[in-house]
């Protein structure tokens, strides 16, 4: 493997999230989002983890912008966090929010980096929760709309690589359906909230979701893709659903899983509606395109950014109607880490994360085939380390590079298989705030010692760097 493995101009990156990163979650007229108020109830964060301080990348850009460029990166992605640059969601703008995004990407541009400017990873201004219920409502359409376009107006000048939302799909699920991320809302069958309704609460935000990224991508094309001359997409997430049998059943299961994952997803946005599966199991719950919407939805994206980190097993746990209407339940699909009693790989700290390279295959070879060969861009990809591990022993990450050298082989071989993959990004330039792990969860192919926020470059960072230079491995 080395650089002339890949397409002349494939490009390589690492990829942070403003949460992730920044710190300053309360500082210097950044408004809170929903992130600040779901980590302060009890239990939620390991350690009760914040994203106070983070590591501190507000104030460490250029150090790690060095870092990167030591590191012969060709790209950063990164997201904006909304209520830094409208603290109220809408309105009043914060110019010291903007002053940072514009030190940064400079500072990127100054290094010969490509800046990648994702403009929602999880954190909605509270303002808009408390005002109309955030995402569940319509109006976020418009307000998301206006906050990219000001972005748009704002950075695009320097930033050519658009993206309107981070894994709508953990939003809505993880936000709505198990309330495992904010703002928590879930069905009370799961046992631990309080307020939503999963049966319809899912399909409501994705609803608006897809709309809210339709909408932005619509005024970018009208007034700033052609003088600006950028593209942009959006961010999915991809499990690869592998039949755990040969039968019928277990097939259809696993095609229903991936319906429901990405298709969920990227089926409006290449073919202007759900996928059929949906259709006919969520049947009126599901809200639908009117012809005016399909025409802006169908189409939106000018590459779709895949986030492929595992694999699983999928069964049919024979149930002809799910027991409680819910996303999850919606699927109906038993899943597996394991086949007769053999791991489907080996396991990262994340107990849903396993090592399986060829997922990333036949996830590449799907989309391709299913999708119409979008120009992808592999946009996460990586593993956790347990956060206790300390130094220097946390250094010697040799599991890491060898997920690396695994999943980049097979995204290699679906390249020469005809999937359109141009550049790829590992998840994380950093050790971060991992979401509801906090610190205790290591993906960074950096080391960052959460008390000094010093950082070291794992072996995994140089063996990264030897890639991306002309050196065969
Ligand atoms: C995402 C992810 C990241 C995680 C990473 C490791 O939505 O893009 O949640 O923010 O840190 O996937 O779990």
């Amino acid at each position: 493997l080395s650089r002339d493995t890949f397409p002349k101009g494939f490009l390589f990156g690492t990829a942070t999230s403003a949460y992730q990163v920044e710190g300053m979650a309360h500082k210097d007229g950044r408004g809170p989002s929903i992130w600040d108020v779901f980590i302060k109830k009890p239990g939620i964060v390991a350690n009760n983890g914040t994203g106070e301080v983070s590591v501190d990348q507000y104030h460490r850009y250029k150090e790690d912008i060095d870092l990167m460029a030591s590191l012969n990166f060709d790209a950063y992605r990164f997201s904006i966090s909304w209520s830094r640059i409208f603290p109220n969601g809408t309105g009043q703008v914060n110019w010291k929010g903007v002053a940072y995004y514009n030190r940064l990407i400079n500072y990127l541009l100054e290094k010969g980096i490509t800046p990648y400017a994702n403009l929602y990873h999880y954190d909605l201004p509270l303002a808009l929760e408390e005002r109309y219920n955030g995402l569940l409502s319509r109006q976020v359409v418009k307000d998301f709309a206006d906050y990219a376009e000001f972005c748009f107006k704002t950075f695009g000048d320097r930033v050519k690589n658009w993206m309107t939302f981070n894994e709508p799909r953990v939003v809505a699920a993880l936000g709505y359906d198990n309330g495992f991320f904010a703002p928590g809302r879930c069905s009370k069958e799961y046992g631990n909230c309080t307020a939503g309704n999963s049966g319809t609460e899912p399909y409501i935000v994705a609803h608006n979701l897809i709309l809210s990224h339709a909408a932005a991508v619509q005024r970018y094309r009208a007034k700033y893709q052609e003088k600006q001359k950028g593209r942009i997409g959006i961010l999915l997430d991809f499990v690869w659903y592998e039949p755990l049998t040969r039968s019928k059943a277990d097939n259809f299961a696993a095609q229903r899983a991936r319906d429901f994952h990405i298709g969920w997803f990227i089926h409006p946005l290449v073919y202007g509606e759900y996928p059929k599966t949906i259709q006919n199991i969520v049947g009126n719950r599901l809200p639908k395109f009117t012809s005016e919407e399909v025409k802006i939805v169908k189409g939106s994206i000018d590459f779709v950014g895949i986030n492929q980190y595992t694999t699983f097993f999928i069964y049919d746990p024979h149930q002809s109607k799910p027991k409680v209407p819910g996303y999850q339940m919606d699927w109906n699909a038993g899943f597996a880490y394991a086949k007769n009693g053999v791991p489907i790989g080996p396991r990262a700290n994340s107990y849903w994360l396993y090592n399986v390279p060829w997922g990333m295959y036949k996830s590449l070879i799907y989309i391709k085939e299913r999708y119409g060969n979008p120009t992808v861009i592999l946009s996460e990809n990586g593993m956790d380390d347990p956060g206790n591990v300390t130094l220097p022993k946390g250094l010697h990450d040799t599991t890491r590079i060898n997920y690396y050298k695994g999943y980049l082989t097979q995204l290699k071989k679906a390249v020469d298989d005809g999937a359109n993959v141009v550049g790829y990004f590992a998840w994380s330039l950093l050790d971060n705030f991992e979401w509801r792990l906090g610190y205790t969860s290591r993906f960074g192919i950096v080391y960052v010692d959460f008390k000094t926020l010093k950082r070291y470059p794992k072996m995994s960072a140089y063996w990264f760097k030897q890639l991306i230079t002309k050196k065969k491995y």
